[in-house]
């Protein structure tokens, strides 16, 4: 059955939140939840939504999959706790880099990663607390590209023929898959997230792994994460929807502190979009791109060459992998 969009022009927030809350507590009805919050937007939100309709019978868990950005676990950890939220760390690290060792194909490594996050470490979870229901943030753009064979969104499985409860032992209840994303902030504006939450970049589930061409290793994430800390610090004034770091797989010749160096590429993209279906470069000053790619050389070991991607989505994708 196809999903009925709601529009944020038409979104009623409030009447959304109570809605929700009601279904949330007629389908989990006495028993427990968890979701996993990565502190994006859309599972913020979700959080929240839970939180209100559950209390403490939503258990909420931030998963240390590291590729997480610089100090992202802890940050997340403390900003729910101001909002009354409890989140406890797990520590999945291992898990996912060897799930992702030796694969280069894209697609194989989001299929890792939500084998990983789903057939193992959440299905862990749901044994040990014993809930039945996972609640998660997918929204309708994840739909749309994973039904149409572009990229296979991390957290998409019914629109797939996946049976949740078949395949890995536990429902997902999806109460934000109706919304895109700029419907998913207004609902975390109403449900009082502070802005800098309902208002922050979006981040894809495969976390810096969507960033990395090529095989995911612990040197290239932490290259990945220097530089991410950078382009997100310089661009954090342009406005744009999202903006990020990308780590290429091919070499350059270049030079480094003197010396001949084969070294590394990063290409940074700035997005101008409003729901993530299409998306144009953004006009970003050349000043702040110099001092951008000025920081990226000087700042992340091994870096010789730094570009800006001109291209729009369509054909591209705003994430690379
Ligand atoms: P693409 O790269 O498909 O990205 O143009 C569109 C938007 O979706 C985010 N993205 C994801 N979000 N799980 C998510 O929750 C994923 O697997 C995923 N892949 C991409 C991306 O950051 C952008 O905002």
């Amino acid at each position: 059955m196809a999903i009925q969009e709601i529009r944020a022009c038409r979104l009623d927030a409030e009447q959304f939140i109570a809605e929700k809350v009601a279904e949330i507590r007629q389908t989990v009805g006495e028993g427990l939840a968890i979701n996993a919050l990565s502190g994006g937007v859309d599972s913020s939100v979700v959080t929240m939504l839970g939180h209100r309709a559950l209390g403490e019978r939503l258990k909420t868990y931030f998963v240390e999959n590291g590729l997480m950005r610089e100090g992202e676990p802890q940050q997340i950890v403390d900003c729910f706790a101001a909002l009354g939220v409890r989140v406890e760390l797990v520590d999945a690290k291992d898990k996912f880099l060897s799930a992702l060792r030796g694969l280069k194909d894209p697609e194989e490594k989001r299929e890792a990663i939500t084998q990983t996050f789903y057939k193992d470490v959440f299905a862990q979870l749901v044994r040990e607390s014993e809930a039945r229901f996972l609640l998660q943030g997918t929204i309708l753009t994840d739909v749309d590209e994973t039904v149409a064979g572009i990229k296979r969104q991390h957290n998409v499985f019914a629109q797939l023929g996946i049976d949740p409860q078949e395949a890995f032992g536990y429902a997902i209840l999806e109460p934000l898959i109706q919304l895109r994303k700029d419907g998913v902030r207004k609902v975390g504006e109403a449900l009082g997230l502070p802005p800098e939450v309902f208002r922050r970049i979006p981040f894809p589930g495969p976390a810096l792994a969507a960033r990395i061409i090529g095989e995911v290793t612990p040197e290239k994430i932490e290259l990945v994460r220097r530089a991410t800390v950078i382009v997100e610090q310089e661009l954090a004034d342009t406005g744009a929807f999202q903006y990020m770091a990308i780590l290429h797989e091919d070499r350059v010749t270049g030079v480094w502190q003197g010396r001949r160096e084969f070294g590394r590429q990063i290409e940074v993209r700035c997005w101008d979009s409003v729901d993530a279906r299409t998306a144009t470069p953004a006009r970003v000053e050349w000043e702040v791109l110099e001092r951008l790619g000025q920081r990226i050389v000087e700042e992340v070991p091994g870096v010789v060459s730094v570009t800006y991607g001109i291209a729009p989505k369509p054909p591209s994708t705003m994430e690379v992998v």
